[in-house]
């Protein structure tokens, strides 16, 4: 720890002691004492004020804020520990607790960097018609796999890579999962535009960009006559709404087992291709599965990643950060 967070700390700490002690004095004079130790001339934080001329010029705004702060503090603690004691009215609840007391202030909190990202993308896609709903991340092994099309062969089943439960169940492995309970539950004939997002489950190795929780948004559109220049339209408006009109988009030939044709696709980011997404024509199968009828509708599907997003948009460097709820960390978005 450097030497003005040790100072900072210090100051904090001075500040705390002071308002228990404040706030537990009897009389008037024990509290005219303390404002004499702490506020006063000689006082602990009047002697904290001359510290900061010595400090190096580029520390003294911090402690200098932390100092008026502790400062601040102490002032309304004793200013409310005198009221209270001049009318004498230490005003006992029934249970003892003494309602004069000072209260703590609320920290306010704030949206989680992964959050930022998906209200966005959410508010986009609301936005051209889709419908967003939660999906379970205790998930039948059927959904996130058979009825997905996925071979019994197919390595994202293995056990090393997926959380299964004893009963057969599987923590969701992407939040593709959703589109079976999606058609069948809309119970519906298309159109169908709809989304999900939230987290899934593989089993990696954690390091700077693994962890084996993440966070997915999945969608899927369903209609006659789509095709996948309707994909690739309705990327193209997503993501420049994103990110920008400037972007420069790449479709991959890739291999999805619920889709075909199927594509991956890049983003141009400061010269390199950074992968964004996976997508395709959704597989008759597939369709079928949904209660959907294959030769008079068509569908197209795409899911992203949005931790890397989130990394991306706010310089997070190590995926850990997303996870590890840390106040310090987490207060800077
Ligand atoms: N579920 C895939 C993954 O986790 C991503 C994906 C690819 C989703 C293609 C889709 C899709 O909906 O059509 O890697």
């Amino acid at each position: 720890m450097s030497t003005i967070e040790l100072l900072t700390r210090e100051v904090s700490l001075i500040a705390e002691t002071a308002s228990q002690e404040i706030a537990s004095v009897d009389s008037l004079e024990a509290l005219e004492q303390l404002r004499i130790k702490y506020l006063g001339k000689e006082g602990k934080i009047t002697k904290l004020m001359k510290e900061l001329g010595r400090l190096p010029k580029d520390d003294k705004p911090a402690f200098g804020q932390a100092v008026n702060a502790a400062k601040n503090q102490i002032q309304s603690v004793w200013e409310a520990r005198k009221g209270a004691l001049s009318t004498g009215a230490r005003a006992q609840g029934v249970d003892g607790i003494d309602v004069t007391m000072p209260g703590l202030r609320q920290g306010v909190g704030r949206r989680h960097p992964i959050h930022q990202v998906l209200e966005e993308l959410k508010g986009i896609l609301i936005g051209m018609g889709f419908r967003y709903d939660d999906y379970p991340e205790y998930e039948e092994e059927y959904y996130n796999f058979d009825a997905l099309n996925t071979p019994d062969w197919h390595p994202s089943r293995d056990s090393h890579d997926s959380f299964y439960t004893r009963d057969g169940h599987v923590l969701r492995t992407h939040t593709t999962a959703f589109q079976i309970r999606c058609m069948r539950m809309l119970s519906s004939q298309p159109p169908i535009r709809a989304m999900t997002a939230g987290r899934c489950y593989r089993r990696d190795e954690i390091d700077a960009t693994h962890y084996p929780i993440f966070n997915q948004l999945d969608a899927i559109c369903i209609d006659k006559n789509i095709s996948f220049a309707d994909l690739k339209s309705t990327l193209y408006t997503l993501l420049t709404a994103l990110l920008g009109q400037d972007i420069r988009l790449r479709f991959r030939p890739s291999y999805f087992p619920f889709t075909t044709p199927s594509a991956e696709v890049d983003v141009l980011w400061k010269g390199r291709w950074m992968e964004l997404l996976g997508a395709g024509m959704m597989r008759p199968e597939v369709l079928r599965n949904g209660g959907i009828d294959p030769d008079m509708y068509q569908g197209f599907a795409f899911g992203m990643g949005l931790d890397r997003l989130a990394m991306r948009r706010f310089a997070i460097d190590d995926i850990r950060h997303l996870y590890e709820n840390d106040e310090q960390f987490l207060c800077q978005f």
